[in-house]
C-alpha cells in the first residue's frame, strides 16, 4: 500500500497467492460486511472468469487480477455505468504508467488495435433490500509474452510489455489504477455520467465505426454513433434506424 494517493479506494487490500477468482473472493467478503473500496488482488487465479461465462486465462505473477468492491448510494439503474467508467480509469491509468494509448470498445474491453489487454467484469451483489455491492472484476494482461498466453486466445490477446517492448511494475500500476477509479467513480457520483461520457467516447475504438452486434436472439450491423447517459450503445442500420444496444458483443468491421 505504500504509495497508494487513494482516500477510500484500496485501502483495505486483500492480497492472495492464489484463489480461485477474486471475483468469489471479494462476493464473500462483501457479504461479511467489507468495506466500501476493498481491494481483492491475487498473483494467479485458477478460474478466472470472464464475461458471457467465458474463462479468463490469468497466468501467475504476470497480469493484474483484482477486484474491487463498491458501496454507492446510488439507485440500482446508475449502475451498469460504473463498468464504462472503469474503463476510462484504467484507459488513464495504463496511459499515466506506460505512456500507451488504448482504446475501449463497448462496452469495456481495452484493447491496443484488435487485440485486448484488458478486461473488466461488473457484478451486483443484491439482496431484499436492494443492490448491496458492486463487484468490479479488472484483468490486465501486463508482462505475459506471446507463447505465454493459452493457444487459443493468441491471435486475439496482447500484454502491456508486448505492446511498449519492455516490462511493466504491476505494483505502479495497480496503485495507478486504484487511483484513477477513486478520481473518476467519485466524479460520476458527484457529476453524474455527462462528463464521462464525453471522457469514454474520446477513447473509444467502436464510436463512428461500422460494427457487427451479436445478440442472443440476432445480429445487427451498422454504423455505432455514440452512447446514452445510460451506457447503452446506439447503431445505425442501414435502413437509418437507430438500435440501442444494452447487451451484446462487438466486432470491428
Ligand atoms: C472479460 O473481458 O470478459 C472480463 C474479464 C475479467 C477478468 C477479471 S480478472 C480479476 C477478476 N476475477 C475474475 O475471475 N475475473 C475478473
Amino acid at each position: 500500500q505504500a504509495g497508494l494517493k487513494t482516500k477510500k479506494i484500496g485501502q483495505r487490500i486483500e492480497y492472495l497467492e492464489q484463489c480461485a477468482s477474486t471475483q468469489i473472493v471479494a462476493h464473500q467478503l462483501a457479504q461479511e460486511g467489507a468495506p466500501d473500496g476493498t481491494a481483492v488482488i491475487s498473483e494467479l487465479q485458477t478460474e478466472g472468469r470472464g464475461r458471457l461465462m467465458r474463462k479468463w486465462d490469468s497466468a501467475k505473477g504476470q497480469g493484474i487480477w483484482m477486484s474491487i468492491i463498491l458501496r454507492p448510494e446510488l439507485p440500482p439503474h446508475k449502475s451498469p455505468q460504473f463498468t464504462l467508467v472503469a474503463a476510462v480509469a484504467i484507459v488513464r491509468a495504463i496511459q499515466s504508467v506506460t505512456g500507451l494509448d488504448a482504446s475501449i470498445k463497448w462496452p469495456n474491453d481495452i484493447l491496443f488495435g484488435t487485440k485486448k489487454a484488458t478486461g473488466i467484469l461488473t457484478e451486483l451483489q443484491s439482496d431484499a433490500d436492494g443492490i448491496q455491492a458492486l463487484i468490479i472484476g479488472i484483468g490486465v494482461n501486463v508482462n505475459q509474452e506471446r507463447e505465454d498466453f493459452d493457444a487459443e486466445v493468441q491471435d486475439i490477446a496482447t500484454s502491456l510489455r508486448l505492446e511498449s517492448g519492455q516490462p511493466v511494475n504491476r505494483r505502479k500500476l495497480v496503485q495507478e489504477i486504484l487511483h484513477c477509479l477513486e478520481i473518476y467513480t467519485d466524479m460520476y457520483i458527484e457529476e453524474g455520467f455527462a462528463p464521462l461520457k464525453e471522457l469514454w467516447e474520446g477513447h473509444s475504438a467502436t464510436i463512428g465505426k461500422a460494427v457487427r452486434a451479436r445478440m442472443s436472439r440476432e445480429t445487427l450491423e451498422g454504423i455505432a454513433e455514440g452512447i446514452t447517459e445510460d451506457g447503452v450503445l446506439q447503431l445505425r442500420t442501414a435502413d437509418g434506424k437507430v438500435h440501442g444496444i444494452y447487451s451484446a458483443d462487438i466486432e470491428l468491421k
